[in-house]
């Protein structure tokens, strides 16, 4: 008998302002564990940092990993995740997952946090 273990991968994004719009290459995605896959984000708008988290179900929104786009300083999770990575290239923001597990498979959000354009005054 053979067995093939999938890996369920959906994602969505999410934007705090107007103006800045982030959105998934591909909306969802099915791989054989232990393969390995970029899942990616097209980014428009002044972004401060790109960001990924994971919910598996029944749980919180869970961070992964940030880069920030001006300096390339890149953040962890705490305790990390050693087979998950970011990278950015040009509007686009990557999140590779090496040998993926059957749980790794969960909702997968991008996001982008603006850039701050100086102090809102109410006129
Ligand atoms: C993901 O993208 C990086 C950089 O573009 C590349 O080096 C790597 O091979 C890609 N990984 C997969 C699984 O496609």
């Amino acid at each position: 008998m053979l067995l093939i273990t999938s890996v369920l991968i959906f994602i969505l994004s999410y934007c705090e302002a107007n103006g800045n719009v982030i959105r998934p290459d591909q909306p969802s995605v099915v791989l054989t564990e232990g393969s390995s896959i970029n899942l990616s984000c097209t980014f428009d708008g002044s972004a401060y940092s790109l960001h990924w988290y994971r919910q598996m179900p029944g749980s919180r929104p869970e961070f992964l990993l940030l880069i920030v786009k001006s300096t390339k300083t890149k953040v962890e999770a705490s305790p990390p995740h050693p087979h998950m990575s970011i990278s950015l290239h040009d509007n686009r923001v990557d999140l590779e997952i090496s040998s993926a597990a059957v749980s790794d498979s969960a909702l997968y959000y991008c996001a982008l946090e603006p850039t701050v354009t100086g102090n809102t005054k109410t006129l």
